[in-house]
């Protein structure tokens, strides 16, 4: 009986093999390709395993806005105890924080920033960034003047040669509206306004297309000196001074 299950078995295996020799292609297994949200975690994950060595008890943390950000907040809610709140760069930001059960610091009340961890639209290889796609970017910039160390998370499609595919977002007191888009057609650009958008602080965003962005701390400086300009989407006067970057090979570490 013992003999002939065995015989039987191989008299199966070897029909099984030769049926897919004659009918299946057998092609090489594909490493699974990570997401782009999966690769936004990751990043966030990175920037948490990074700072929370350094953090302690009365640590405040800057937090950016948008879907990068949020999956920092998310894992960094992991580790609430070992730091003592955030500053937040947008109403958005700061109600997810408190959601997490984070405190939420008024940024005049803080003297010590150490980190301030947001995404970005665009960087170049400098770490010069557009952002401001989430409408945030005048608070975004305050809080990363004053932190010491600004790390950028981003996933890999973030990575370009030159700044500018993206629109360039500028934020605008809304009686210059017309003024603003003159001026930055002057220097350029093709201004659009962004219907039905009016950011935290009240004023209008105009996304600046075909942009020629060669000197980003040049035109930074440019666009922020046309009156009514409140501030400009380029973080190049004060670029990222760490961006870490999800690729499917892993997260990549850029310093500047
Ligand atoms: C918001 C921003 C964001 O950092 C930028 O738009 C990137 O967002 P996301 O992480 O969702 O791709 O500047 O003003």
């Amino acid at each position: 009986m013992t003999a002939c299950l065995t015989h039987c078995h191989r008299s199966l295996a070897l029909l099984v093999s030769s049926y897919k020799e004659s009918h299946l292609q057998i092609s090489p297994v594909e490493p699974t390709r990570m997401t782009q949200d999966q690769l936004k975690q990751a990043v966030a994950q990175a920037a948490v395993d990074f700072i929370l060595p350094k953090l302690d008890d009365k640590s405040i943390v800057g937090v950016g806005t948008g879907s990068t950000a949020n999956c920092f907040i998310d894992a960094l809610a992991q580790h609430k105890g070992a730091f003592d709140g955030a500053v937040a760069s947008s109403e958005a930001t700061a109600a997810r924080l408190k959601g997490h059960g984070i405190p939420v610091y008024e940024l005049n009340t803080v003297s010590d920033l150490e980190f301030y961890v947001d995404g970005a639209d665009e960087s170049d290889e400098h770490l010069n960034l557009i952002k401001g796609g989430g409408a945030a970017l005048t608070r975004e910039k305050i809080v990363a003047a004053v932190a010491k160390t600004f790390i950028c998370i981003a996933d890999g499609s973030k990575l370009v040669p030159v700044l500018g595919a993206f629109p360039l977002p500028v934020e605008v007191i809304p009686m210059a509206r017309s003024h603003v888009a003159r001026a930055l057609v002057k220097l350029g650009g093709d201004p659009v306004y962004r219907e039905g958008v009016l950011t935290d602080n009240g004023n209008i965003i105009l996304d600046v297309h075909n942009m020629n962005i060669t000197n980003p701390v040049e035109l930074e400086a440019q666009i922020n000196n046309i009156v009514g300009v409140v501030t400009n989407g380029l973080f190049a006067a004060r670029s990222a001074d760490l961006l870490l970057l999800g690729t499917q090979e892993g997260v990549m570490t850029l310093k500047r």
